[in-house]
C-alpha cells in the first residue's frame, strides 16, 4: 500500500526521496510524488505509474531543497491520476498519507462551507485543507498539524511539510505504521525501516496515536493526549543484500530460491539442541489450557492457516476454526474462554487481521501471532508473537513467507500434540527428524525449475486453470490458484478434488488445464479417481506427484512433474515450490510485472 518518506537532510532531498520510494515500491502503488521546501518555497512533482516517470519528470523539472516528503500511492479514494497523487498541497501545507480518513466527507462539507475548494477526489486533500485552514486562523505549523490530526478519524500515517519551514516535519501514526530514522544532524521518516535502509540503521517506531515534531537536531514525540513520551530507539539489522535481487531476474524468483535456507533457519530457531523437541521462545504457551483454536488471516496467510487446520486436528486432536479476517471481524463469532486465537500475517500490518485480533482481545485465553515483521502492530498487540524468520519479502506475491508460516504452524501443531499427550516423545522426535529433511527436499524441488518453466510456457496460453488437491493439499490448490491469478492474470480456481463433481466439473474442456497436487499418500487413490473423471471428459491434467504416484497414474496425463518423496505430513510445504514456480514462469511468459502485479499491494493497511 502507500509508502511515505520524509527527509530533513544536509544534501539535496529529491534524489534521496526517490531512492527511498524505490525501496517502498514493493508495497504496490500506481502513482508517486515528492515535495520539497527551497528558499522558503514549497513545491511538488507528481507522476502516474512507475517511479521512473517521476524520475523523468524531475530531470526536466528538478526540485531543489534539503527538506522534503515523498509518497507512493495505491489508490483508494479517486483514480490513479496526477491530480489525486500525493503530496497534496493546500496553501502553505503539503501532506503525504497512508490509510483512510473515515470522516473526510464531514470535514469536506465543513471546509467547503468555509469557502475552501477541493480539486481532487481523495480523502487526503481534506487533511491538507484542514491544516491550511488552521494556519490561516493563526496557528503555528506545529499547532495546525496537531489540530488537524486531532480532528481525523480512521487509520492513517501522515507526514506534513510547510512553506517557509526548511527544518520541520510533523509525523503522525494511527493505525498505519511509521518509523523515524535518526542520522547525524539529519532525520528521516519512513513507512517502514526498509525505506530508511540507506540513510540510517537507527530507528524509532511511533506507537498508536503518536505525533512527532522533527527537526534536523531533534525528535520530540507526543502521545494522543499531547504528553511528551520517549519511544525506544532501535538499531535495525539492515542487511542491504537481503533486499537486492542477488542476481535473480525478480524478487519473487530470489525469494522462491531462498526457501531451503530460510526454513532451515526457522527450524534451527525453534528446535532444541538435540533436534528432538520444540522450544518456543515464550514459555507462556501451554497447549493443555485450550479446547479450541481459532485461526484468522488473509490471502496466502489464510491458506497457511487452512493447511494448519489439518495438522492441528489430525495430530493434536484440537478443533480448529479458520476464517478470513475481513469476514471474521464482522460476524461477531462467540468465543469460548479456553480458545487459543492465532493470527498469521507476513507484514503484521494487515488492517482486517489486526481488527480481528483486537476483537479477540479479552475474549480468547491467548492471542498468538505468527509474523514475519517482528516490529509490526500485530506482533506488538499479541500475547505471544512467533517469528517466521523469512527475512524481508519484497515480491508482492508471498512465497517464502508462506512456507515459513507453514513450518512454524507445523511445529506448533506438533508441540500441541506432544503437550496434550497425543503423540509420544519418540514420535515427536521422528516427526522433527522428518522436518529436518525439508530444506534438502526443497532444494531438489527447486531443481525442477526448467521442467516447470517448459510446462508454464504452455499454461500461459490458457484462459482458465483449475487446481485440485485433497486433504492438506486442498489449501495448497487454493494457494496455487491465487498465486497464478495474482501474477499472471489468468483466471484460476482451486477445488477439493472430491468436490469437483458437485459442480465445477462442468468447467472441464480440452482448453482448461487442471493441475493436480497428489503425493503418493493415503488419499492418493481417491485423488487419482477424481483426476480420471477429469480426463474422461477431455480435460488435460498436469499431475504433480512423486515417483510412486507417477508409476501408478501417469497414463493419459497431459504433463507430469516428478517431485521428491516427502513425509506425508509436510508435503504441502514441499509442493508449494511447484505451485510458486508454475505461477512465476507463467507470469514471466506472459510478460506481466511479476514483483508488482497490477492493482495489488504488499501490505494491505485498509479494510
Ligand atoms: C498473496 C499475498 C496476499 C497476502 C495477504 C495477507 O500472494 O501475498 O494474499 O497473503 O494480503 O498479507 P499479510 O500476510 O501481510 O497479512
Amino acid at each position: 500500500m502507500c509508502g511515505i518518506v520524509g527527509v530533513l537532510g544536509n544534501h539535496e532531498a529529491a534524489p534521496i526521496l526517490v531512492e527511498a520510494l524505490k525501496r517502498l515500491e514493493y508495497r504496490g502503488y500506481d502513482s508517486a510524488g515528492i515535495a520539497t521546501v527551497h528558499n522558503g518555497h514549497l513545491d511538488r512533482r507528481r507522476a502516474v505509474g512507475k517511479l521512473v516517470n517521476l524520475s523523468d519528470l524531475l530531470v526536466h523539472e528538478p526540485l531543489a531543497g534539503k527538506a522534503g516528503i515523498g509518497h507512493t500511492r495505491w489508490a483508494t479514494h479517486g483514480a490513479p491520476s496526477v491530480t489525486n497523487a500525493h503530496p497534496h498541497k493546500a496553501g502553505p501545507v503539503a501532506v503525504v498519507h497512508n490509510g483512510i480518513i473515515e470522516n473526510f466527507r464531514e470535514l469536506r462539507t465543513a471546509l467547503s462551507a468555509k469557502g475552501y475548494d477541493f480539486v481532487t477526489q481523495t480523502d487526503t486533500e481534506t487533511v491538507a485543507l484542514l491544516a491550511q485552514s488552521h494556519v490561516e486562523a493563526g496557528l503555528s505549523p506545529v499547532d495546525a498539524a496537531v489540530a488537524t490530526i486531532d480532528a481525523l478519524e480512521g487509520a492513517f500515517a501522515l507526514c506534513f511539510l510547510f512553506d517557509g519551514e526548511e527544518d520541520l516535519l510533523i509525523a503522525a501514526r494511527k493505525g498505519s505504521p511509521l518509523a523515524i530514522g535518526h542520522g547525524q544532524g539529519e532525520n528521516f521518516v519512513g513507512s517502514d525501516a526498509i525505506a530508511l535502509a540507506q540513510m540510517t540503521d537507527q530507528v524509532t517506531y511511533l506507537d498508536e496515536g503518536d505525533r512527532a515534531v522533527i527537526t534536523r537536531e531533534s525528535v520530540s514525540i507526543f502521545d494522543a493526549t499531547g504528553a511528551q513520551v520517549q519511544r525506544e530507539r532501535r538499531t535495525i539489522a539492515m542487511d542491504a543484500a537481503r533486499i537486492e535481487k542477488a542476481g535473480h531476474k525478480h524478487f519473487m524468483a530470489k525469494e522462491i530460491a531462498e526457501q531451503p535456507t530460510v526454513i532451515a533457519e526457522a527450524l534451527s530457531y525453534y528446535l532444541s539442541q538435540d533436534g528432538a523437541d520444540i522450544t518456543l521462545p515464550n514459555p507462556g504457551l501451554d497447549f493443555t489450557q485450550y479446547d479450541r483454536v481459532v485461526m484468522v488471516a488473509c490471502g496466502t496467510a489464510f491458506y497457511a492457516c487452512y493447511t494448519a487446520k489439518y495438522w492441528f486436528e489430525q495430530v493434536a486432536r484440537l478443533p480448529v476454526e479458520i476464517d478470513v479476517a475481513s469476514e471474521f471481524r464482522y460476524r461477531e463469532p462467540p468465543v469460548s474462554a479456553n480458545t487459543l486465537a492465532i493470527f498469521v500475517s507476513q507484514s503484521g500490518e494487515t488492517a482486517d487481521t489486526l481488527a480481528a485480533l483486537r476483537y479477540m482481545k479479552g475474549k480468547a485465553k491467548t492471542i498468538l501471532s505468527v509474523v514475519n515483521v517482528a516490529e509490526s502492530s500485530i506482533a506488538r498487540e499479541s500475547d505471544i508473537a512467533l517469528p517466521i524468520l523469512a527475512g524481508v519479502e519484497v515480491g508482492v506475491a508471498s512465497t517464502k513467507a508462506f512456507s515459513c508460516q507453514l513450518t512454524v504452524l507445523a511445529l506448533l501443531a506438533l508441540k500441541a500434540a506432544r503437550t496434550r499427550g497425543e503423540i509420544s516423545a519418540e514420535t515427536l522426535a521422528a516427526r522433527l527428524s522428518d522436518l529436518r529433511t525439508l530444506p534438502g527436499l526443497l532444494t531438489r524441488a527447486l531443481d525442477l525449475d526448467e521442467t516447470l518453466n517448459a510446462v508454464s510456457n504452455e499454461l500461459s496460453e490458457a484462459k482458465d486453470v483449475l487446481f485440485l488437491g485433497r486433504g492438506a493439499m486442498f489449501p495448497l490448490a487454493l494457494e496455487g490458484a491465487l498465486k497464478l491469478k495474482e501474477i499472471s492474470y489468468i483466471h484460476a480456481e482451486g477445488y477439493a478434488s472430491g468436490e469437483l463433481k458437485h459442480g465445477p466439473i462442468a468447467l472441464i474442456d480440452s482448453h482448461t488445464p487442471v493441475i493436480v497436487f497428489a503425493p503418493h499418500d493415503a488419499l492418493f487413490d481417491k485423488t487419482v479417481s477424481n483426476m480420471q473423471e477429469v480426463m474422461a471428459r477431455g480435460g488435460k491434467v498436469l499431475l504433480v506427484s512423486d515417483k510412486k504416484g507417477l508409476e501408478v497414474a501417469r497414463e493419459g496425463v497431459w504433463q507430469t512433474v516428478q517431485m521428491p518423496e516427502v513425509p506425508d505430513l509436510f508435503a504441502p510445504i514441499l509442493y508449494a515450490i511447484p505451485a510458486q514456480l508454475i505461477a512465476y514462469h507463467t507470469a514471466v511468459a506472459k510478460g506481466t510485472d511479476v514483483d508488482q502485479p497490477r492493482n495489488l499491494a504488499k501490505s494491505v493497511t485498509v479494510e
